[in-house]
C-alpha cells in the first residue's frame, strides 16, 4: 500500500494480493470463490433471519438454519468453480468428489459456519478453510497447501496462507477484501489464555498449567468461537487457546481436519505452534473424517509448556 503525502491511497485487494505472490493460478481462483461466498454468508448473517430449519418465513418460504444456508453457499461456489476434485463440510458426513476440469485440482475441508449457535446472541462467528493439493483429505495437516479463515464480527476479516507468512484483509464498503497486514507474526510466549471446556473436567495437568498460566499473570479472554479466539491471537500477536483432553471426553471437542489443521496451518506460519499435549497437530494421521482431537495453540512457548505439564501427568498415572 503507499501512503506518500498527496497521492492516491492504493489499497491491495485479496487477487492481486495473491497474483504478486505467485499463486498458483488455480488455487486462487479458489481462494477468491471463497471469498466470494463469503460475501452471501455475512449477508444471511446480517440480515437475522434466524431461520430454524423447518420452519417458513414472512413470506412463508422454507427457512433453512444459518450453518446448512453457508454450506449451500459454499458449495455451489467450489461446485461451479471448476478447480476442486474433492470436499467434505462440517455439515455433510461424507466426501464429495467432483471432476475437475483442468490444470491443477484441490480439495477443500471447511467448516462452513463455525460457533454457529453464537449468532443468536450477536457473538463473532466464523469460516474455516483447509485446503489440499489432489482429491485425497486424509491427509496430516502437514500436507495443506493452504488455510483460511473468515471472521464474520463488527468487521469481516479474510486471514490466508499459502505456505508464504499469513496475511489479513477486511472488507471494505464496497464488500472488496483489501490487505490490512501481511506477514502476521505471534512472540514465543504470550499474556492471555482461552481455555475451552469445563474446568471441572480437566485433568490434573491441564488444571496445573491453567494455574501457572494465571500465576505468570495471563488474561482469560474467551469468546466461546473458535475462529475470533484464534484470530485475536493472531492479531494481537499473543496468546495461547486450548480444548483440552477431558474426563470422559479424550478427544476434546474440536475437530482435526475442518477445525484444527486449518487453524495449526496458519499460526504455525505465524511462529507459533499447535499440540495436542503430545505431538504437533499437523501430524496426526486421520482415521476418519470426523476425528477430533485436543488442542493447545498459540505461542510456541505456551504450547511447549503444555506438552511437558500433560507429559509430567503421563509419568504419573502411567
Ligand atoms: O465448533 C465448536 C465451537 O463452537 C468452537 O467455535 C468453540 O471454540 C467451541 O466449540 C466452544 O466450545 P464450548 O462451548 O464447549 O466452550
Ligand atoms: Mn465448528
Amino acid at each position: 500500500m503507499t501512503s506518500e503525502p498527496g497521492s492516491t491511497k492504493f489499497q491491495i485487494d485479496l487477487r492481486r494480493h495473491l497474483r504478486n505472490n505467485e499463486v498458483e493460478r488455480n488455487l486462487t481462483i479458489l481462494i477468491c470463490e471463497l471469498a466470494e461466498a463469503s460475501k452471501y454468508i455475512i449477508n444471511s448473517i446480517r440480515t437475522g433471519d434466524l431461520g430454524v430449519a423447518g420452519t417458513s418465513n414472512l413470506y412463508g418460504e422454507e427457512q433453512l438454519e444459518l450453518d446448512v444456508l453457508s454450506d449451500r453457499i459454499l458449495q455451489k461456489r467450489l461446485k461451479n468453480s471448476g478447480v476442486v476434485s474433492s470436499f467434505l463440510s462440517e455439515e455433510s458426513s461424507e466426501v464429495v468428489y467432483l471432476a475437475c476440469e483442468d490444470g491443477q485440482c484441490y480439495s477443500v475441508a471447511y467448516d462452513p459456519l463455525d460457533g454457529s449457535s453464537l449468532v443468536d446472541v450477536n457473538l463473532a462467528v466464523g469460516t474455516i478453510i483447509s485446503i489440499y493439493a489432489g482429491s485425497d483429505l486424509m491427509q496430516t495437516g502437514r500436507k495443506q497447501v493452504a488455510a483460511m479463515y473468515i471472521l464474520y464480527g463488527p468487521r469481516t476479516t479474510i486471514v490466508y496462507s499459502t505456505g508464504n507468512g499469513v496475511h489479513e484483509f477486511a472488507m471494505n464498503q464496497l464488500m472488496e477484501y483489501t490487505l490490512v497486514q501481511e506477514n502476521v507474526t505471534i512472540d514465543k510466549a504470550g499474556g492471555i489464555y482461552s481455555p475451552g471446556g469445563q474446568r471441572n473436567l480437566y485433568t490434573d495437568g491441564t488444571r496445573e498449567y491453567v494455574l501457572s498460566l494465571e500465576a505468570s499473570g495471563h488474561k482469560l479472554r474467551y469468546s466461546g468461537g473458535f475462529v475470533p479466539d484464534i484470530n485475536q491471537i493472531l492479531m494481537k500477536g499473543r496468546g495461547i487457546f486450548m480444548y483440552p483432553h477431558l474426563k470422559g471426553h479424550p478427544n476434546g471437542k474440536l475437530r482435526l481436519l475442518y477445525e484444527l489443521n486449518p487453524m495449526a496451518f496458519l499460526v504455525e506460519q505465524a511462529g507459533g505452534a499447535a499440540s495436542n499435549g503430545y505431538m504437533p497437530i499437523m501430524d496426526i494421521k486421520p482415521q476418519g473424517i470426523d476425528d477430533r482431537a485436543p488442542v493447545f495453540i498459540g505461542c510456541k512457548e505456551d504450547v511447549a509448556m503444555a506438552e511437558s505439564f500433560v507429559a509430567r501427568e503421563l509419568a504419573v498415572t502411567g
